[in-house]
């Protein structure tokens, strides 16, 4: 056996007991390096005769596509016994804090709707959601809506398909036919959310949010809805009494309807809610209309209540002094970070709402 077979041997079985690729990287500059075994055995070809030089070729040859395919299996095994080691081995903490970070904050509506969601729970309202994408029938006749109503009309409402059957829903009333349509009475809820309406200035945008308010059971009448607002809106305001009104007004879903104002002053360029003698709209309410409850399988002779509509966003401006609702929208850092909310400073009835 030649030197260049022994080394051969030897070479191999390193490879094979080999366990680290730095290692592995020496072996393989040992063979395949300029100076490497392979390279100084090809070297000797010149002081050969041809026929010496075929065999001692073919054999180098030989020898370099053997060791070249076992270093190649035994650097990928090597390889992945490493990383499944660093895998095992390394531990990210991931509830360890940042070296450096910025809190964000939390939008005001987001706020105000944590926010009138305790209140309401506090009083036995759960919550519930709907999809942005309604129906015609949700959004519209189901909630007694007539055929010729403005509020239908391409102009008002952002329609989806031609035959006009799927939209952005323009209010959060639909919530009110899901709940019905899938359970049983009572049913006693609040739905916030998203709401679309083809209109946009300085107090209306083509996106904004309401709250919808549901209280169905036997012998619900207005007394009742009159003490729920009564009492979320003192407790929203975090104020001890507060004026308010019901003006009688219309809504298709609702028999009486009536909108409700609150009264408030200006001192120093500030506003003061619940006192002083000028008035402000901020939701629409009634009992529901016995055909909406036909339509959700409510018996209205055994059944009836309330239900009531509110703008969220109306009352994040009045209640934290913003006075565009379009800078609600604009994603300007600057302006969350100073309206914005402390997102661990959760809203709660006992510790209190904004404080
Ligand atoms: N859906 C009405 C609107 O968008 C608000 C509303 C009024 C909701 C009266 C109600 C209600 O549930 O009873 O203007």
């Amino acid at each position: 056996m030649s030197e260049f077979e022994k080394k051969i041997i030897e070479l191999k079985e390193r490879i094979i007991n080999c366990e680290n690729l730095s290692e592995l990287n020496k072996i393989s500059s040992e063979i395949f390096s300029k100076n490497g075994i392979i390279n100084t055995e090809f070297k000797k070809l010149g002081s050969l005769s041809t026929d010496e030089r075929k065999n001692f070729a073919a054999s180098i040859n030989s020898s370099k596509k053997e060791l070249s395919e076992l270093f190649a299996k035994k650097s990928n095994d090597v390889l992945d016994k490493e990383i499944i080691e660093r895998v095992n081995k390394e531990k990210i903490d991931v509830t360890l804090p940042e070296k450096e970070f910025k809190i964000g904050k939390v939008h005001p509506v987001s706020q105000v709707i944590d926010e009138i969601s305790c209140i309401f729970s506090e009083i036995g309202f759960s919550v519930e959601e709907g999809p942005d994408v309604e129906n015609e029938y949700n959004n519209f006749t189901a909630l007694n809506t007539p055929e010729n109503h403005p509020a239908k009309d391409m102009h008002d409402t952002f329609y989806l398909d031609q035959e006009m059957k799927t939209l952005l829903r323009t209010h959060t009333s639909p919530v009110q036919v899901r709940t019905m349509l899938k359970g049983k009475p009572p049913f006693k809820i609040i739905a916030p959310g998203r709401t679309y309406r083809s209109d946009s200035d300085q107090t209306h945008t083509p996106m904004f949010h309401q709250l919808e308010g549901l209280h169905i059971d036997k012998d619900i009448n207005m007394g009742h809805l009159k003490g729920c607002l009564n009492y979320f809106i003192k407790e929203f305001f975090e104020v001890e009494k507060i004026k308010m009104r019901f003006r009688p007004s219309h809504f298709p879903f609702t028999e009486p309807s009536a909108e409700v104002d609150i009264g408030y002053r200006i001192e120093n360029n500030k506003i003061i809610i619940g006192e002083g003698d000028k008035w402000l709209e901020i939701l629409g309410c009634g009992m529901v209309h016995p055909n909406v409850l036909k339509n959700c399988k409510v018996d209205p002779n055994k059944f009836q209540g309330f239900a009531f509509g509110i703008g969220i966003d109306r009352l994040a401006m009045l209640k934290y002094g913003i006075n565009d609702l379009r800078s609600f929208f604009e994603c300007d850092y600057r302006w969350l970070n100073h309206y914005g909310f402390d997102p661990l400073d959760v809203p709660t009835n006992y510790r209190g709402l904004s404080r």
